[in-house]
C-alpha cells in the first residue's frame, strides 16, 4: 500500500485524489489517509502531492513509521474523497513545519 505522512497534516492540498484510479483516499478534518485495503500501489499520487507527503509503505522514512498504522486505523472511519478541492486556509503556513503530528495527534 501507499501511506500519507506528516506533510499533509493541516494542509490537505488534495491534488493526490484526482489521479487515484481506485478512489482509496479518505478525508478527515485536517489530514487524508489511504485505505490500505483499496490501494493498488500504482504510485501515480506520489508526484502529485506538492509537499511530498505520500510514500510507498516500504519507503516510509523511519521517523514517520507510525503513519502506516494511522492510515490503516483511520481509513474505515473517514469518507472517500475523489475530487480535488481547495487546501485548508492555512496550508501554506503549515507546509514546511516538521513533525506536525506531535502538535496535532491523530
Ligand atoms: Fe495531503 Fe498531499 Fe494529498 S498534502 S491531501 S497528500 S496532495
Amino acid at each position: 500500500t501507499h501511506v500519507v505522512t506528516d506533510s499533509c497534516l493541516r494542509c490537505k492540498y488534495t491534488d493526490c485524489v484526482d489521479v487515484c484510479p481506485v478512489d482509496c483516499f479518505k478525508e478527515g478534518p485536517e489530514f487524508l489517509v489511504i485505505d490500505p485495503d483499496e490501494c493498488i500501489d500504482c504510485a501515480v499520487c506520489i508526484p502529485e502531492c506538492p509537499v511530498n507527503a505520500i510514500y510507498a509503505e516500504e519507503d516510509v522514512p523511519a521517523e514517520m513509521m507510525q503513519f502506516i498504522e494511522i492510515n490503516r486505523r483511520l481509513a474505515p472511519d473517514w469518507p472517500t474523497i475523489s475530487r480535488t478541492k481547495l487546501p485548508l486556509p492555512d496550508a501554506d503556513k503549515w507546509k514546511d513545519v516538521p513533525d506536525k503530528l506531535s502538535q496535532f495527534p491523530l
